[in-house]
């Protein structure tokens, strides 16, 4: 459990290019034989030209590596900057995009720049509980394209889609284990699985979920153990949507030889910064490299979980993994978080409130996405891509069919960021509270239910709700003799005020707004 899942508890939460020449080689010669210099970089290994891959752009570093100094807070406003990068970035998939119509993902998977994964390590993390329904998801979408790049941690050794899952809970001493009252899920699971009983109804009782927190630093000292001296390792959780596209686009222009803690901002312990672990999150081959040193030796053999039993009493006391990371890195290894909201972000797509806050920034990861829209978003992506273009939030709106339905029932789409409409008239019915948006200048959609007139100002798809009346309303609104009608949740949208919305200036998103890290910017 993450630490936005906690406040996703909450009700009503208020919210707050790549370098030239290798641009010249795929415009004059190719994907093809890009590959072949790309491999002639392996053999020979000249720094140039390994660097060209991924690489950095020093002068963007240096700025960015001032303005999120761990003690930057502290001291004077900094000098303003702009708050956007202006980067040119290029897609690296060839062909860019393609006819989706009839085809799996995998049949996509060939366009996928995996030559890339050399550089970029993908570990998804999950757990025994959830593997088969949600790893097999991953497979099938976000992680289809990464045959044995890819890592999966999670609480149990077992194999799944050809895949070796591991349980990276296992580099945890056993003397802290043993005895643990909240690693006792952990240990039930492991004489389960030990004795053959575990995919018995005795397995699915065990309370997995429990000992999540406990693998968020086991699993990065257990990715540079077999894949070390990656530049990037981008840890993600079995129902977070990654749009690979930029995040390659996102990490050429970043030295992975500085301490770089990339990810969607969240408090966490102390006082620090920590990346929501929902959204997912980056971290440099230098911040791993910092982070996990004691676990090596010189000659890089693994030497025991140093990093793990220094933060035994940290995860005990913590709720959330994400947290105990956060501060590891800060205390360990120096480095701060670099918030990239929104582009990391903790919203599932069908939650995404578009505004100007989500709109020409580029999508990397939304949270908590469906397995219908894992897979069907995969192939949307893979349909749309752009050369020139990252795929934007503003790009969602076709995919979501923001600008066509007008009405839908049993919907509520003002759950996230809503407001209680004013006047009297809009709450008498569907259809006064529609007009009543309409005629507003903060309303692009509206909810009513009951008697209650939700508006919402952002551009948003929502969810099916069955009839009812929520948990926390009064004894005597509970008490009352609604109608099956009242009952009911009728979700509309002002499809002409949203186009004009739209079509404002400044939102036809010429340029993508790549935002600098910043700690201000949050959820
Ligand atoms: C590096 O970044 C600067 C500032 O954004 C930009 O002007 C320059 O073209 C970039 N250089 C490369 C090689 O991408
Ligand atoms: C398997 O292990 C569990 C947990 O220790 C135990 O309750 C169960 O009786 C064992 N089953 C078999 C068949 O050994
Ligand atoms: C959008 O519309 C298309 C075509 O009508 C439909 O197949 C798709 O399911 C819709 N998507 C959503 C998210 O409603």
């Amino acid at each position: 459990m993450s630490s936005l899942e906690r406040m996703e508890h909450q009700p009503r939460l208020t919210c707050g290019g790549p370098l030239s020449p290798r641009r010249l080689w795929h415009v004059a010669v190719g994907c093809g034989v890009f590959v072949l210099l790309f491999a002639a970089t392996l053999i020979y290994g000249g720094p140039a030209f390994g660097a060209s891959l991924l690489s950095s752009n020093n002068s963007n570093n240096d700025n960015v590596a001032e303005a999120v100094a761990p003690d930057a807070e502290k001291e004077a406003p900094p000098k303003p900057e702009p708050e956007f990068y202006d980067w040119h970035t290029r897609s690296q998939f060839r062909p860019v995009n393609q006819a989706v119509a009839g085809k799996s993902v995998q049949d996509l998977c060939d366009a996928f720049p995996k030559d890339l994964l050399r550089d970029v390590q993908p570990v998804l993390k999950s757990g025994h509980g959830v593997l088969e329904k949600r790893v097999k998801t991953q497979l099938n979408s976000v992680s289809a394209c990464l045959d044995d790049h890819l890592l999966i941690f999670s609480d149990v050794d077992e194999e799944i889609g050809g895949y070796q899952v591991i349980d990276v809970l296992a580099d945890l001493r056993t003397d802290f284990v043993d005895g643990n009252d909240q690693l006792q899920a952990y240990v039930l699971q492991k004489e389960l699985a030990d004795n053959g009983t575990l995919h018995t109804e005795a397995g699915s009782k065990v309370r997995g979920w429990e000992t999540d927190k406990f693998k968020f630093l086991p699993q990065v000292s257990r990715a540079w153990r077999m894949r070390p001296e990656k530049r990037w390792y981008v840890f993600y959780e079995d129902d977070t949507y990654i749009v690979w596209d930029n995040i390659f686009r996102l990490l050429t222009n970043f030295d992975p030889d500085m301490p770089w803690y990339f990810g969607s901002p969240s408090p966490g312990a102390r006082g620090f910064w920590m990346a929501n672990g929902g959204p997912g999150y980056v971290l440099s081959r230098e911040a791993v490299r910092r982070l996990a040193k004691d676990d090596f030796d010189d000659n890089g053999a693994f030497a025991g979980s140093a990093l793990t039993q220094r933060w035994e009493d940290q995860m005990m006391h913590d709720c959330c993994g994400d947290s105990v990371l956060g501060l590891a890195l800060h205390e360990d290894a120096q480095t701060g978080l670099s918030g990239l909201f929104p582009m990391f972000q903790p919203h599932p797509l069908h939650g995404v409130p578009l505004s100007d806050t989500y709109w020409c920034q580029p999508v990397i990861s939304m949270h908590k996405t469906s397995a219908e829209d894992m897979v069907s978003l995969r192939k949307w992506e893979e349909s749309r891509r752009i050369m020139q273009r990252p795929l934007l939030f503003a790009d969602l709106v076709d995919y979501l069919n923001l600008t066509e339905v007008s009405v839908r029932e049993d919907w509520i789409n003002s759950d996230f960021g809503g407001y209680r409409a004013p006047g009297d008239i809009a709450h008498t019915s569907f259809e006064a509270c529609g007009e009543a948006c309409r005629a507003a200048s903060n309303c692009l959609q509206w909810t009513h239910h009951l008697r209650d007139c939700t508006f919402v100002p952002s551009i948003r798809l929502g969810q099916s709700r069955e009839p009812g009346i929520e948990g926390w309303r009064s004894e005597e609104e509970k008490a009352m003799e609604w109608s099956e009608d009242q009952r009911r949740y009728k979700a509309g949208w002002d499809l002409d005020g949203i186009k004009r919305w739209m079509s404002a200036p400044g939102r036809d998103c010429k340029t993508a707004r790549w935002v600098r890290p910043s700690l201000k910017r949050i959820f």
